[in-house]
């Protein structure tokens, strides 16, 4: 059985399997331009987090209806189970659909019905994170916002995705300002692509508490200070970061140096069904790579839950971690 672990970076739409995709561009007639899903495969191979992102928006218009929502939401929640995780803080795209005709209530219906059952299921204790998309103008962010207050009894949190260059965080400060007065969660992608500026206005503008990717707040050593002394998570992917060519390969990834740092660092696996692996998958993949010791392994399983909010189930949270401490590494 691998550690038991949180996800806290995983955006549903990028759970999309080809499998599925064709099973779903049928039930709803939608003609996909790949033959098969052979065909599809090979078209995951990535020049930059754009060209990712190009296939992920188009193939999301095999997503129509709740249901929908729902098996995508049941078949990554069986993944996940047996990959160890626990607890999973799970990101949507509301934009991103409401653009396509689906509006939201459709999105968080059917992906709320699946996260109802993930206890029972799965063993998978969930929240909902829904994500503004920065390349889209914040008026359009500020009116999914207001779309989503029928559904914020499903909904923890907001984020901060897509295209980061030429999107600073602070574009958005009023968005945020008022997912702070709806007693909404924030994180924020920032250094994916970006640089660490954008981390620090992430921090400074936004108030978000974790800050997902992250990785280029190495570029500025008193920022790597300040995640450090007041411990800030930081939502790693290092397989999405070696397939969207933010690092060489993943026997490069600054993962190892960043715990070694002090960093609050987790694993996750952002767009499993695109990046060549599930999160479980992720912590072998780096464990190998990185030649990664037991206890920075507990230490990455152990960050997973105290970075997610589950401050209004501690007793849980403390049950995760007693799981993580009585796991033999078998080393
Ligand atoms: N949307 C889905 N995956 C993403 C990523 N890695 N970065 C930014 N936006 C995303
Ligand atoms: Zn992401």
């Amino acid at each position: 059985m691998p550690v038991p672990k949180a996800e806290l970076h995983l955006h549903i739409e990028g759970t999309l399997e080809p499998e599925l995709a064709f099973a779903l561009a049928e039930r709803n007639g939608v003609t996909l331009p790949y033959a098969d899903t052979e065909a599809l495969r090979e078209a995951y191979r990535f020049s930059d987090l754009q060209s990712f992102l190009d296939l992920y928006y188009a193939l999301m218009a095999v997503l129509r209806t709740a249901e929908d929502f729902t098996d995508l939401a049941d078949a990554y929640l069986a993944r996940a189970a047996e990959q160890g995780v626990r607890h999973a803080e799970i990101f949507f795209d509301p934009q991103a659909h409401r653009a396509r005709g689906v509006p939201i209530g459709v999105v968080v219906e059917g992906l709320g019905a699946a996260l109802d059952r993930a206890e029972e299921r799965h063993g998978i204790s969930t929240r909902l994170i829904m994500c503004f998309l920065r390349d889209e103008p914040a008026e359009s962010a500020m009116a999914t916002l207001e779309a989503a207050k029928p559904y914020l009894d499903r909904i923890t949190g907001v984020g901060l995705d897509s295209a980061e260059v030429g999107h600073p965080p602070a574009k958005f400060r009023e968005v945020y300002e008022e997912a702070a007065r709806l007693g909404l969660r924030r994180v924020a992608h920032a250094g994916e692509e970006g640089p660490a500026e954008y981390v620090r206005e992430a921090l400074d503008v936004l108030g978000v508490e974790r800050i997902d990717h992250g990785l280029r707040c190495l570029e500025d050593p008193s920022l790597v200070e300040r995640l450090v002394r007041e411990r800030v998570p930081l939502t790693l992917c290092p397989l999405s970061n070696v397939r969207l060519r933010a690092v060489d390969v993943l026997e490069e990834h600054p993962l190892r140096a960043m715990l070694e740092a002090g960093l609050v660092a987790t694993v996750n696996s952002d767009d499993p069904a695109y990046f060549g692996g599930y999160v479980g998958d992720t912590f072998d993949a780096v464990r190998d790579a990185l030649s990664l010791t037991p206890e920075q392994l507990r230490t990455l399983a152990r960050n997973s839950f105290l970075a997610s909010f589950l401050e209004d189930d501690e007793a849980r949270r403390e049950r995760y971690l007693a799981e993580v401490s009585a796991y033999d590494f078998g080393a």
